[in-house]
């Protein structure tokens, strides 16, 4: 078929009819943005002659997707989740919000609830022979000073690139804590050294990647949500340097203020302190919050989060 063969005004009558623009009932606001995207792809199958074969492809492939619970892998695959973070710091930046640690994706595999331990605690059950990670640092505003009584909420993968919840084999919770800050604002974990995740073989996110050249995998990363009464909520991650992956996440979570030097603690004395009997590493990572402001953006997303059973 020829491409554009719909006028315009042809497209904008059938979106705003489909819309239900012309009705009194409903959400106004739901109505704006179904218009719109209607627009938009009615615009894009004219132009860019997209078959009915093509079209159906498409249909099935989302219901798929939607069948296996996947549309948290694509939209960070197909960078939509890092667009919607770079909104939010040029937002931030024209309400004069500046110093708070970057942001960046939080990706769909948080699960609510998890422990919420005072200063320190240990992340893993004990059952995973990966690298022994220590993490520790300050929470602080962004004139420097301490916050006691904020919330660090971490949550990572095990040394195979698996999160706990999404893998049967882990218990609940494992490798997920919540950390209060101490009168110095400080927490401080132990943990083991995550691998990065790729996205599960056979996938519907694996095949869409796939089909454009891409690859599914991710750097080893660990993620956090930081809290604390009068500040804006950070979402964040921190990635582990040498990565094959650092620079070529699928997710396009990668910020290079979020990648921190790791310390690789060999010396006999630190490794008897640290109670151990091997080498292990060491991260020191500071947040920085920004003060709540009127006027400014929310940072607390409403999305849908599991808890365990
Ligand atoms: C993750 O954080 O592991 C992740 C992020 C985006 C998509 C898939 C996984
Ligand atoms: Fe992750």
């Amino acid at each position: 078929m020829p491409a554009n063969l719909i006028k315009r005004d042809g497209i904008t009558a059938l979106a705003a009819g489909a819309a239900g623009l012309d009705q009194p009932e409903g959400n106004p606001r739901l109505k704006q943005v179904v218009n719109r995207l209607l627009i938009d792809l009615m615009v894009a199958i004219d132009e860019l002659d997209i078959s009915m074969d093509e079209f159906w492809t498409g249909v099935a492939y989302l219901t798929q997707a939607g069948k296996q619970d996947e549309f948290g892998l694509i939209v960070p695959g197909v960078v939509l989740e890092h667009f919607l973070d770079l909104r939010l710091d040029e937002a931030e930046r024209r309400a004069g919000l500046a110093g708070g640690t970057a942001r960046t994706i939080e990706g769909p595999l948080y699960i609510a609830g998890a422990p919420l331990l005072k200063g320190e605690t240990r992340l893993d059950d004990g059952t995973d022979n990966g690298e022994v990670l220590f993490m520790e640092g300050q929470v602080r505003d962004v004139a420097g000073n301490p916050i006691a009584g904020a919330v660090v909420d971490v949550w990572h993968a095990n040394s195979m690139g698996n999160y706990s919840h999404f893998d049967p084999t882990q218990a609940a919770y494992n490798l997920r804590r919540r950390i209060e800050t101490d009168e110095e604002g400080r927490y401080r974990f132990r943990s083991i050294m995550p691998s990065g995740y790729a996205c599960p073989p056979g996938s519907q996110s694996e095949k869409l990647l796939q089909a454009m050249g891409r690859h599914g995998n991710r750097p080893a990363h660990v993620h956090f949500f930081v809290t604390a009464p009068g500040y804006r909520k950070l979402t964040t991650q921190i990635n582990i340097p040498g990565d094959k992956y650092l620079h070529d996440d699928f997710a396009f979570g990668t910020r290079d203020e979020l990648i921190p030097h790791v310390e690789r603690v060999t010396d006999a004395r630190e490794i008897q302190k640290a109670g151990l009997n091997k080498p292990f590493a060491r991260i020191r990572f500071d947040f920085a919050l920004t003060k709540q402001v009127a006027g400014a953006p929310t940072t607390v997303v409403a999305r849908e989060h599991a808890e365990a059973a």
